[in-house]
């Protein structure tokens, strides 16, 4: 059935020439219809689409076959029912793999030495097609794939992520039909399609049938500028003599121009515009065309596109939007849902591009492929530059030793023109797009050269992001682009950089992450030459599966019958893979907002982050608090602050007379919404000091113990560690406090049995088994203060490295108990750095509540920590963490000065200056959760109070903290208070 003469399947799904068979030209994706107004958003209205997404019949095999299983007479009552769009592993055939950057068979281009299952697919559906055109359009399927329709022979297609479409006129029946796909696993196309995700194959975007009148609108080019709307067409001609009228109207529907020409081949038109508005991220105006077809007068089918002028560009070091600087505030951004692959929803897109409009966000990098159509509707009207990518990664290609092997290679000169030419043809129109890219991680080579060439011969002229090396060659680039840097080579970069600056890729939010954007984003906001970049990435790609008592579980390479794997680096999203956005992407809500503000001790500069916009109507309040409360406020307004522009507000900022810790905080309010919270940490004020009164009370001293009882408490220490405290006759403490300086690893720290980086340290250094050794305990009594003194070290199992440590204990009336620690670094062959130091107190199950004067709510670390102001906070403690799909460290909060746990009438109080955690699960089974549902409770609560707290920085793909947020060990000296209380 399939061409005469071609070698049969290898001819067709191992040669890279080989990109499609009967497919029409790529074409801008309208929707034909009767009425006006219909897009991708509500194509199912037209009367000319017949959507054949839904149930099919489908049949899974581990190898191919020349069945015709496409035949009417073939029994296919044994078949499952498969829903379309989908992709068969989500749905139970076959298994996804996810083997990054390596393929996933023996890199031996073009050949897939490996089985290639394939998925059967049978459709049948009534039609009726009165004499018309019908175009069948599949909008995404991987990753190759032979259409039969009526038992004849359609077509081919490779390019999983672009769509394609095939005239079956002639071929569709009024009727019964049957549409037969056959889809393959692999191919050659494979090669040029090795992005970061879970593989995964089948139908995944819908399949439409498409009549049209034999007069109709084939392709339309519309370039817009101040001036009007120059529209160059191709249309099909009927018998029938045809017009084709373009109605141009703006955002209010109101006309602005028509012109209407005779249906033909090839034409042009003019629609010209007064007092034009234009379009940008910030003020999302857009005209609507549309094409009618006439005949006799009459519309006989309409077609309808948004379009806005917006004219992106770059001069020297800047992007420009429309002649304006601009500023990507961007997101990397898959397609990906853990129930069903990148089979994903309308509502989902939409969901997912009004969550980023609202994290102050304006930038999508369509990584790492063409998306689905609705996609860049939607960004046009909410306001999202988009840099559109072509569907091409060859990562695997560096086992050759050269990551751009098949980018040199001119046999793979189609494939890769294939990809971006259709990009371009089918997404020209699309208003949001400001860049284009050739792809992601294809190295360098003629092939992108040739492809880049051929871009900028187009009408749509935009930047292009085109892998070459902008700072080993900047006249050949349009950008410099940088990923993942330290600080100090933004700031290099942006030093010698002649081109714009683009963070292509930063900030990898892997698990509990990223670290270091407050600084980064100060830094752009204060630099033009960078225009910003994209976060890496929107959502983790966790694979859905019921877990433990019926908990999701996510599961990622390794989980899957694959040897090669990636392990969880796919987890790596501001979102978990059930879409809950995770505290980082507060974090970068806060930094991207539209306000930036700088503290001085007379008051705050406020500049406008925006590049259009004025901040009319935004006020700000503004606040001097001390411990929490508000102690001066009032309010400005930020009317006529035009976007870029800075405006200084003298506020009064002294501190004299104050106690405790004193902030300024400042935050945007516009129409009754938080656009944005500033603070800053003005002084940390000594209380005044209560003097200490004697106070009755016994010391009892036992070989390893020492007990003070008073009248209304006793206080317990054994081998030099506090391990009860009671009150009132109540237990408030029962467990020895704990030095403790390990965390549950994130994934920044390293990943054990795949990237264990400084987890491998950390281990080597049996950094875990660290506990406090005492040498003696001294006593002093007083009458107003029994003091305790411990001297030892605070050391590791078998190493000669540690803490020479001294923990003094003053006890007071009432019990109250100051701990104040002393540790000086020992010995040789130190970590090089540590998680955290201070100590655990492990409580009773009693406590269920915890409040805190420090930063919050949400959990924060001291280089994440913007989104969290200092105020005080109340939650319960089985609530302060947040689940990783991969538990790890959570819920730290820094900055504090007093915590207290309480439940069941008794509650234990620490004030002193440290960051804490507390949780219902311990530090052992968070480490040995390796899914959200493994991680298990405790009967206990866990109160870690920490001297100090490492970083996150980006390190699962990116730098460590930089060195203020990093924690060496040091000398360290802390104290604190801690305080039991208990009902009488
Ligand atoms: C980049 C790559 C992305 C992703 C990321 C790490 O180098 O372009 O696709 O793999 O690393 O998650």
């Amino acid at each position: 059935m399939i061409q005469a003469g071609k070698k049969y399947p290898k001819a067709y799904v191992a040669n890279p020439h080989m990109l499609g068979e009967n497919r029409l030209p790529a074409r801008t994706l309208l929707i034909p219809a009767q009425k006006r107004g219909i897009t991708h958003k509500n194509f199912t209205e037209s009367d000319r689409v017949l959507l054949l997404s839904g149930d099919w019949k489908f049949s899974y095999l581990r190898e191919d076959t020349t069945e015709p299983f496409y035949l009417a007479g073939q029994d296919d009552s044994g078949w499952d029912t498969l829903r379309v769009p989908s992709m068969w592993q989500f749905c139970g055939y076959g298994t996804c793999y996810y083997p990054n950057l390596r393929y996933a068979f023996p890199y031996d281009p073009p050949y897939i030495h490996r089985s290639n299952p394939v998925g059967l697919y049978r459709k049948s559906f009534f039609a009726s097609c009165a004499g018309r055109r019908a175009v069948l359009r599949f909008l995404g399927v991987d990753n190759a794939y032979f259409v039969w329709l009526n038992g004849q022979y359609i077509g081919f297609s490779k390019g999983s992520r672009i769509p394609a479409e095939f005239d079956v006129t002639g071929v569709l029946r009024d009727g019964e039909n049957l549409l037969a796909v056959k889809v393959y696993t692999f191919s050659d196309a494979s090669y040029l399609e090795g992005q970061d995700m879970l593989l995964a194959s089948g139908i995944f975007r819908d399949v439409m049938l498409l009549f049209t009148g034999e007069n109709t609108l084939q392709d339309m080019t519309i370039l817009p500028d101040v001036s009007g709307f120059t529209v160059k067409y191709n249309c099909a001609t009927g018998r029938t003599p045809a017009a084709i009228r373009f109605t141009l109207c703006d955002a209010d529907n109101h006309l602005c121009a028509v012109q209407e020409k005779p249906v033909c081949a090839k034409g042009e038109v003019f629609l010209p515009l007064e007092n034009a508005v234009c379009w940008n991220a910030e003020q999302p105006y857009l005209y609507t065309l549309y094409a009618e077809i006439l005949e006799n007068g009459a519309v006989t089918e309409t077609y309808t596109k948004k379009a806005g002028i917006a004219k992106s560009e770059i001069k020297g070091c800047l992007l420009l939007m429309n002649g304006r600087p601009i500023t990507l505030k961007g997101v990397n951004r898959h397609e990906n849902n853990a129930h069903t692959g990148r089979a994903i929803r309308a509502q989902q897109i939409e969901a997912e591009l009004r969550d980023i409009k609202s994290c102050n966000l304006n930038a999508i990098r369509c990584s790492h492929y063409t998306n689905h159509p609705l996609f860049y509707e939607l960004c046009s009207e909410l306001g999202i530059y988009v840099m559109d990518e072509a569907d091409c990664e060859t990562h695997g290609a560096e086992c050759s030793g050269d990551l751009g092997a098949l980018n040199k290679d001119e046999t793979w000169f189609d494939a890769f023109f294939d990809r971006a030419s259709r990009m371009y043809a089918i997404n020209k129109n699309e208003t949001c797009i400001n860049i284009w890219s050739l792809g992601n991680e294809c190295g360098h080579g003629e092939n992108n050269d040739r492809c880049v060439a051929w871009l900028q011969e187009q009408d749509v002229k935009k930047p292009i992001k085109d892998n070459n090396n902008s700072m080993a060659d900047p006249d050949g680039a349009y950008f410099a682009t940088t990923g993942y840097m330290p600080m100090q080579e933004l700031r290099d970069m942006t030093a010698k950089t002649v081109r714009p600056l683009m963070m292509l890729e930063y900030a990898h939010a892997m698990g509990n992450s990223p670290g270091g954007l407050e600084d980064i984003w100060n830094w752009v906001y204060e630099n033009e030459k960078c225009c910003g970049g994209y976060v890496w990435e929107f959502k983790s790609h966790g694979f859905y599966v019921e877990g433990k008592n019926g908990k999701p579980r996510y599961l990622y390479g390794g989980d899957f019958p694959d040897r090669y794997h990636w392990s969880n680096f796919s987890l790596d999203g501001y979102h978990t893979s059930d879409g809950t956005p995770k505290p980082s992407w507060a974090e970068l809500r806060e930094v991207s907002a539209p306000v930036f503000v700088k503290w001085d001790e007379h008051g705050v500069s406020v500049k406008n982050t925006y590049d259009f916009l004025p901040l009319d109507g935004v006020t700000m309040r503004w606040s001097v608090s001390a411990d929490g409360a508000a102690v001066r406020k009032g309010e400005d307004s930020l009317d006529g602050l035009q976007a870029q522009d800075k405006r200084f507000f003298a506020l009064p900022l002294e501190t004299d007379g104050l106690s405790g810790l004193v902030t300024a905080e400042c935050t945007f309010v516009k129409n009754g919404r938080q656009i944005a919270q500033k603070q800053t940490i003005l002084a940390d004020l000594p209380h005044a000091s209560e003097k200490t009164a004697g106070f009755e009370h016994s010391i009892t001293e036992t070989d390893d113990t020492i007990r003070i009882d008073g009248t209304d408490f006793s206080v317990t220490i054994r081998n030099g560690l506090l391990c009860g405290l009671t009150k009132n006759g109540t237990v408030v403490l029962d467990a020895p406090m704990q030095l403790n300086c390990m965390r549950a690893p994130t994934d920044n720290d390293g990943i054990v049995g795949f990237s264990p980086r400084l987890v491998a340290e950390w281990e080597a250094h049996l950094v875990d088994s660290m506990r406090f050794g005492c040498y003696e305990t001294q006593i002093e009594d007083a009458p107003d203060a029994v003091t305790v003194t411990a001297d030892g070290k605070f050391l590791p199992h078998s190493h000669f490295w540690g803490f020479l440590t001294t923990i003094r204990y003053r006890i007071t009336a009432g019990g109250e108990t100051e701990v104040s620690v002393d540790m000086k670094p020992y010995g040789n062959n130190l970590p090089s750095v540590l998680p955290r130091i201070g100590m655990l107190f492990v409580l009773d199950g009693a406590y269920a509540k915890c409040r805190w004067l420090g930063r919050g709510p949400d959990e924060n670390y001291p280089d994440c920590k913007a989104h969290t102001p200092v105020g005080l906070y109340e939650a319960e403690i089985a609530d302060m963490h947040f689940l990783y799909d991969v538990p790890q460290e959570t819920g730290n909060h820094g900055d504090c000065r007093s915590v207290t746990v309480s439940g069941e009438g008794k509650s234990l109080t620490v004030e002193g200056a440290f960051s804490f955690s507390c949780h219902d699960f311990s530090l052992g089974s968070l480490i040995r959760a390796r899914h959200a549902d493994e991680l298990e409770k405790s009967e206990k609560r866990y109160l870690y109070i920490d001297h100090k707290h490492r970083g996150l920085g980006s390190n699962s793909c990116g730098p460590q903290p930089e060195e203020p947020y990093e924690l060496r060990p040091d000398a360290f000296s802390w104290s604190l208070r801690l305080l039991a209380d208990a009902a009488q």
